[in-house]
């Protein structure tokens, strides 16, 4: 069996044992997401559902795993579209059932019309039910068809699954900690955002508009073999950096001003997550370089604090710390490091977390604490790492810091002895930022 085809049969294969400790085995039905419409005949471009993703690899829209753990075995199934040589020639290749159970690993696959019956079979006197709960509302419904239609069927001896469980739990813990094949995903996809800073840095000039350095973003990325953004590209010129999901990517850009960027490409699945803050004429004011070089060092505070066994939220409180105490020595928060972090007066400057988890999705699956307790960091962890500093203008704030709003972000894969920074290609300090922006 191919290398590809083992790593999600494996995952499935983990997520069996999972049923068989927790609920004694069970079935386990994930459905793929809908495509959805844009106008008319026109479709949103098709992104598979995440969960779906990482235990089949299968690409296409209309399709189901199912998988039984039972007393007389595993057994891996899918259902997905027929083969239909006309549709084929309108919209592209199709596998089909026969192809796709080779191709993708499973035991056996089904056309989706087919699916109906053989889950009221499938479903019968099983411990539990796995499955995603208030995901998609017409997968909700066919999830309670399906228990009805095996309740009607009780006379002739069947029941319905004892336990249903949002499979989707399970999944975030396996999800939570990346593989080796999706770190390798995962390095290509930062090292080709990377890029994209990178050019977005080499060509941007007073005068553009913000859309303009969104496309060399975007070229960057699907030249290099990104299928997507991960995200909508943030390009926030001046005012706009101080809007934490701005969007409208419509503004031009002056001399003189700070242009933050995030954005980040979708490569195979995976997402990265990168920003970053460079001025639009490629030199720092002194202003700007005051707060570049806070938010600089709150970020190198974070990372210091990313430690395997360390809590989640420790890099938070470390970017608090630096920014609050930053913020005072910039006259922005006025009292002691201690009074500033018990009052909250740096939120006016700094209202987000520190970061998130990544990985297929741009927020990605995982728990960040239960029961009370921060989720501890292991090695296979990916992260993001974004603190950052938003000055609006207001009557307790100099004028000299007006509109200055400026993010670091990387993505920092916790290892054994700290962590890697996957993004480390994209410049970060100030000269660093300069050089990448040099004209000539
Ligand atoms: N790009 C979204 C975020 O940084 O969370
Ligand atoms: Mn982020
Ligand atoms: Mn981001």
């Amino acid at each position: 069996m191919d290398h590809k085809r083992q790593i999600y049969r494996n995952r499935r294969v983990a997520l069996l044992k999972h049923m068989r400790a927790t609920t004694g085995g069970g079935l386990a039905l994930i459905p793929t997401a809908p495509e959805v419409a844009r106008n008319r005949d026109s479709h949103f471009p098709y992104r598979h559902d995440s969960y779906f993703y990482y235990v089949s690899g299968f690409p296409e829209p209309e399709a189901v795993v199912a998988l039984v753990a039972a007393e007389d075995g595993d057994r891996h199934l899918l259902f997905c579209r027929e083969k239909n040589p006309e549709r084929e020639v309108w919209d592209g290749f199709r596998y089909g059932p026969d192809a796709a159970r080779e191709v993708f690993g499973f035991d056996a696959a089904h056309p989706l019309g087919e699916m109906d019956s053989v889950l009221a079979d499938l479903c019968c006197d099983r411990p539990a039910l796995y499955t995603p709960l208030g995901l998609l509302p017409a997968w909700d419904r066919k999830v309670t068809d399906l228990i009805n239609e095996v309740r009607g069927r009780a006379r002739t001896g069947v029941a319905p699954p004892e336990h249903i469980v949002d499979v989707r739990q399970s999944l975030d813990a396996m999800r939570l900690v990346k593989d080796a094949h999706e770190q390798a995903l995962m390095r290509r996809a930062a090292g080709i955002s990377s890029a994209a800073h990178r050019r977005a840095m080499a060509t941007t000039r007073p005068g553009w508009f913000e859309y303009q350095v969104e496309a060399e973003l975007a070229h960057e990325f699907l030249r290099s073999g990104a299928q997507a953004v991960a995200y909508p590209s943030i390009v926030a010129g001046g005012p706009n950096a101080c809007v934490l999901h701005y969007r409208d990517n419509s503004r031009q850009l002056q001399d003189g001003e700070l242009l933050l960027i995030d954005a980040g490409c979708e490569y195979q699945g995976y997402a990265s997550d990168i920003t970053r803050t460079f001025p639009v004429n490629g030199r720092f004011s002194a202003p700007q370089k005051d707060v570049y070089e806070l938010v600089l060092a709150a970020q190198a505070a974070c990372i210091a604090a990313i430690q395997p066994g360390g809590e989640f939220h420790d890099y938070h409180r470390a970017a608090e710390r630096v920014l609050a105490q930053g913020f005072i020595d910039l006259g922005l928060c006025q009292g002691t490091l201690d009074e500033v972090l018990e009052s909250g007066s740096y939120k006016q400057f700094y209202m987000h977390r520190a970061g998130h988890w990544l990985g297929m999705d741009v927020h990605d699956a995982g728990l960040y604490q239960t029961r009370g307790e921060s989720i501890r960091l292991s090695p296979g962890m990916v992260l993001t790492v974004e603190p950052g500093a938003y000055i609006r203008p207001a009557d307790n704030v100099p004028e000299a810091f007006w509109n200055i709003g400026v993010r670091i972000e990387d993505d920092l894969l916790v290892t054994v002895s700290g962590s890697e920074n996957l993004t480390q290609a994209t410049p970060r300090t100030v000269a660093a930022v300069e050089e990448a922006c040099r004209r000539d």
